[in-house]
């Protein structure tokens, strides 16, 4: 289903929030598809482990795609720091994949749980600013 562009009727500073948020939101998808795109490089999808990984890459993909098209519909720059997140992202999943399977998995783990935090404490913020998109 296609995104409606939302901002377009908030206060300044609602916008700037939203806006804010896309903007990381975005570039954390970006970096966590890299991970998985990194540890894929070195783990064989085929393998029980790698098939484990790529399932999970699939569904960053998904995130992935959401903010991409979030991006564009609320019309947010990207943050300059960008490219720099997904070659980051890309070699944390090569170096953790290279340090073996228990690493690999600590990485994924450790970064979903800062991810979870993260989406859980903006929207607390939206709440606070009684803020709801429903998107
Ligand atoms: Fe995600």
């Amino acid at each position: 289903m296609p995104i409606k562009k939302k901002t377009k009727k908030l206060k300044p500073q609602d916008k700037k929030l939203i806006e804010e948020i896309i903007r990381v939101d975005h570039a954390g998808e970006h970096g966590a598809t890299q991970i998985y795109r990194g540890q894929l490089a070195i783990f064989n999808e085929h393998t029980e482990f790698g098939k484990e990984i790529k399932e999970m890459a699939e569904q960053e993909e998904i995130h992935k795609s959401t903010f991409d098209e979030l991006i564009v519909k609320e019309d947010v720059k990207p943050t300059i720091m960008f490219p720099i997140w997904n070659i980051a992202g890309y070699a944390l999943g090569v170096g953790t994949a290279l340090l073996g399977k228990k690493a690999a998995m600590a990485c994924t783990v450790a970064v979903e749980e800062v991810i979870g935090q993260h989406y859980e404490e903006q929207a607390e913020e939206l709440k606070k600013e009684k803020l709801n998109l429903n998107y």
